[in-house]
């Protein structure tokens, strides 16, 4: 995608790249994460008004280091090096790396022995993060030191006359105090960028690109009733109007009254809605089912029938938007490569390979706060906006073992009396994520004078930045004591609440 300025960040398969990319979007310059390996005419492609080589877990030395093209450094574009891409820059311009005798982890006190450029109204003293085993210990020819620590005497380094800067610490992270100052300085004084960046002019740029590429084609989109198929919905078509064509698929494993919801949400909508009642068809295809993947992977499958059922009574549509998300996409741009199979999540997935779809993704880039400043900017209901992330395969995989409609509709009454209840007391917003799963097990209770034998359901809360990692909601006790309660009073076939007080990892957010 064009803006007008760009940074662009090489991904050395830092933790922090993520963030970094954040920082700079939040200072108001548009930035874009790379591979490290990046050939050369698509970064002048990108023409980047800086460029920021992340950190990383390799040594330079290690045989398979990952190394950038060194034309990078030819290109008079501004580098910020940092750690690993510090030492990267310095190792490829012919200064030396070495493992470093006092291994620096956690905090340190900068030194700032040049307070101009990088380091601009940066005072010595403050605390920067650092983590790494290596450090440098020979300048590169034309370089000099503009800043130290105790345990690095090269902790920060400039080119003589390039814009070429290099830092050891982390200014990503909050635990590095100047983090900010030290980063607007690389963008607004090293690179010249003027921060026009922001939801309006994502929007802006965005559907302008859209209205280019898709001409007077036609589009699809899968519309769960989430924030990101909503806001790229929303996207695309201010971009095309009534030419793209939202496909809402009512699987029968929905939340309570949520396919209504759905359809009453989007009446105004600037597109074309087909709310599709599927419920029959999954929940036959889920009979007797009880292995997770197995559930996940019938439901992928029959949401791509579906779809493309209704792609074919379309006729002549050759784009197809999605709402991927930065997180989404991580891994198979990360130099990590792409990690272990933990659940098949489906987002459409397989659809456009099938079908023959070229993908509109207009999210690729953003994480789940930004899409949220996206969406407020194109007047979407802050209802949707801000609801709690639902899975594709939906309640399915919050019913542990095979799923029927009795147990659907257990789970359903259990589950909207636990959101009621977070609304109520203003805990819905605080948490990432809150939703009830029901256990395989029945467990023994006594109602009046009677034994009763029926389900357990277990709630789960979580507290996330971005899903990839949780940590289960402090929830008051007297609010989770009141679910209990109202659920096995309400909720015919439940005698048994438990709250789950699992992070993940190790565990998942999903139980299935
Ligand atoms: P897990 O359970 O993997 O979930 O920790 C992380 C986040 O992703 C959501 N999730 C899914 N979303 N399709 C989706 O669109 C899926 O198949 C899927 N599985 C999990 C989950 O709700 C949480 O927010």
């Amino acid at each position: 995608m064009q803006h007008s300025e760009k940074i662009v960040i090489l991904d050395f398969g830092s933790q922090y790249t993520q963030l970094i990319a954040r920082r700079v979007r939040d200072l108001g310059v548009y930035s874009e994460i790379k591979p490290y390996n990046l050939p050369m005419a698509e970064l002048k492609a990108n023409r980047p008004n800086g460029i920021i080589l992340s950190g990383g877990p390799s040594s330079v030395y290690a045989e398979s280091a990952p190394l950038p093209d060194q034309q990078i450094f030819e290109l008079g574009v501004p580098i910020l090096g940092i750690c690993y891409g510090l030492q990267v820059l310095a190792f490829q311009l012919g200064g030396q790396v070495d493992p470093a005798s006092h291994r620096e982890y956690g905090r340190a006190a900068l030194q700032v022995d040049q307070a101009a450029d990088l380091f601009y109204a940066i005072n010595s003293g403050s605390q920067v993060w650092m983590s790494h085993g290596d450090h440098l210990t020979r300048l590169p020819k034309d370089f000099k030191v503009i800043g130290h620590t105790a345990n690095a005497p090269i902790a920060a380094i400039r080119h003589r006359s390039k814009p070429i800067f290099g830092i050891q610490f982390h200014p990503e992270v909050v635990h590095s105090e100047k983090g900010r100052e030290i980063l607007s300085n690389f963008l607004f004084r090293i690179c010249d960028c003027r921060g026009n960046w922001n939801a309006a002019s994502f929007v802006e740029t965005t559907v302008e690109e859209i209205h280019g590429r898709v001409g007077d084609q036609k589009a699809i989109c899968a519309l769960s009733g989430g924030v990101d198929s909503t806001v790229s919905a929303y996207l695309v078509g201010r971009a095309i109007g009534r030419r793209l064509t939202c496909i809402f698929v009512d699987t029968g494993l929905m939340r309570l009254n949520e396919a209504r919801q759905v359809r009453e949400s989007y009446k105004n909508a600037p597109f074309e809605l087909i709310c599709v009642d599927a419920e029959q068809r999954f929940l036959t295809r889920l009979q007797n089912v009880t292995d997770p993947e197995r559930k996940r992977k019938i439901i992928g499958e029959e949401f791509i029938r579906v779809f493309e059922e209704q792609a074919r009574q379309l006729g002549d549509t050759p784009f197809l938007v999605q709402g991927t998300l930065y997180p989404d996409v991580i891994e198979s741009i990360s130099i990590k490569g792409p990690s272990a199979t933990i659940k098949s999540h489906h987002n459409v997935g397989g659809l456009p390979e099938k079908m023959g779809l070229a993908l509109i993704e207009p999210l690729r880039e953003l994480f789940k706060d930004e899409v949220r400043l996206v969406g407020a900017q194109l007047q979407i209901d802050e209802h949707i906006l801000q609801r709690h992330p639902f899975p594709g395969p939906g309640l399915a995989v919050r019913i542990l073992g095979s799923v029927d409609k009795d147990k659907l509709n257990i789970l359903r009454a259990a589950d909207d009396i636990f959101i009621q209840e977070l609304h109520r007391s203003s805990w819905y917003h605080q948490v990432w994520q809150a939703f009830a799963v029901l256990l395989p097990i029945q467990t023994v209770g006594v109602m009046g004078d009677e034994r009763t034998y029926e389900n357990a359901v277990a709630l789960r809360a979580v507290t996330s930045q971005d899903g990839m990692t949780a940590d289960w909601a402090d929830v008051p006790h007297e609010l989770l004591a009141h679910v209990s309660n109202r659920i096995i009073n309400e909720v015919k076939g439940v005698n048994r609440v438990v709250y789950d007080i699992s992070s993940k990892p190790p565990s998942t957010i999903e139980w299935e």
